[in-house]
């Protein structure tokens, strides 16, 4: 491969995250504003096509792990076709095809995007408690979500990935009890600290440093020990002793990642977003129908990706900064 996805601090982007939509059937608070957003109409959002297209040029200049993400991404209706599409591109080099969701609607849709290709899982859940649930979500469903983790992991997915976004106050007294699920399923928990992102009331208060979370788990288990990690995991990984699954530190605010990142974002409405916390975008989608050759595309690519920072502002200062909602990134899925 030549150097189009390669950073000018030498790093190698092989992940691509998309988000296929800016809907959501939850509200979740540290992702959605209190007022909600207001949508991109239908027509400014990449089409399946487009997707597949855009994709198909990202994998053979490299990316082999693609997730999708929203929104929610299972609101999207041709999201089995896009699975599927994504899918075929393994010939040319796709490794992964990956999702994360909220699980809302997880349990009904799985076996047939298992059958499309789908074959990695992370699962959004914040609180093991139903009435907790709907207060951070805005919504019903948790019964749902934890029938969607079971599917999962009937299906084989092994392991799914369960994130949970710590807040202090609301869910910090849970963390033994999400550590407890890993003992007899292949679940790997995540615990991400709380980022800061337009509109969604963070403050420093409100986040759980992941150091306060170890000591708090090795009180009550002190087998809970470090694992290595996957080179360019978000996470840092851990695991007690004899229990089958695994816990893991999205550490993105008290110790970034980024000298390993490899990672770059395609938002719903069809922009590159080369860094999670960086506001510069460019519009694949304007490009793509405005007719430009793969050539001039890889060129658009390149130099976005050449204009990736070294890392993150530090969290004082992005939670000053203006970005997107969480929502209208992509990471929530957000939760994308
Ligand atoms: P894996 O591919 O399974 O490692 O998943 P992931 O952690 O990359 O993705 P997921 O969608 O499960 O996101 C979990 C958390 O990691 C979310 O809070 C994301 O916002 C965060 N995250 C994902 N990618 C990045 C990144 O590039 N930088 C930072 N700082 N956080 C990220
Ligand atoms: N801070 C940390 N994680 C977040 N997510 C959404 N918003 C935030 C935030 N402000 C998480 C979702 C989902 C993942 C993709 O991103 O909970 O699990
Ligand atoms: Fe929806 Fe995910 Fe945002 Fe929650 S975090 S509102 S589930 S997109």
């Amino acid at each position: 491969h030549n150097d189009v996805l390669t950073d000018t601090f030498g790093r190698r982007h092989t992940y691509l995250r998309i988000s296929l939509t800016e809907r959501c059937n939850l509200r979740c608070q540290y992702c959605m504003p209190e007022g909600g957003v207001s949508l991109t109409p239908n027509e400014r959002l990449l089409s399946s096509e487009e997707i597949l297209k855009l994709s198909e040029l990202f994998v053979k200049e490299g990316i082999t792990k693609i997730r999708l993400t929203g929104g929610e991404p299972l609101v999207r209706k041709d999201i089995v076709d896009i699975v599927a599409g994504l899918s075929y591109l393994r010939r040319y080099g796709l490794q992964s095809v990956a999702m994360s969701t909220n699980g809302i609607t997880l349990a009904r849709r799985l076996p047939e995007l298992k059958e499309a290709g789908l074959d990695l899982l992370n699962i959004s859940l914040d609180t093991l408690v139903p009435a907790k649930f709907e207060f951070v979500t805005r919504r019903k469903g948790w019964d749902k979500v934890m029938k969607g983790i079971d599917t999962a992991l009937e299906l084989g997915y092994s392991p799914v990935k369960v994130n949970c976004v710590v807040m202090r106050g609301i869910n910090d007294d849970e963390i033994c009890d999400f550590v407890a699920l890993t003992e007899h399923k292949n679940i790997d928990i995540r615990f991400i600290e709380y980022m800061p992102f337009d509109g969604n009331k963070w403050n420093f208060k409100k986040m759980v440093p992941y150091q306060e979370l170890v000591s708090v788990i090795k009180e009550k288990y002190p087998a809970f020990h470090r694992i290595p990690d996957q080179p360019n995991d978000t996470s840092k990984g851990y695991k007690v002793d004899g229990f089958q699954g695994q816990v893991g530190f999205i550490t993105s605010m008290s110790e970034h990642f980024c000298s390993s990142c490899n990672r770059l974002r395609l938002t719903a409405d069809g922009n590159l977003k080369v860094c999670l916390f960086g506001n510069a975008e460019v519009s694949l989608r304007d490009a793509v129908r405005g007719g430009s050759s793969d050539e001039e595309l890889l060129s658009v690519i390149s130099a976005a990706v050449s204009r990736k920072k070294k890392q993150h502002a530090g969290m004082f200062n992005l939670s000053k900064m203006k970005n997107r909602p969480m929502i209208l990134i992509g990471d929530a899925l957000l939760c994308n």
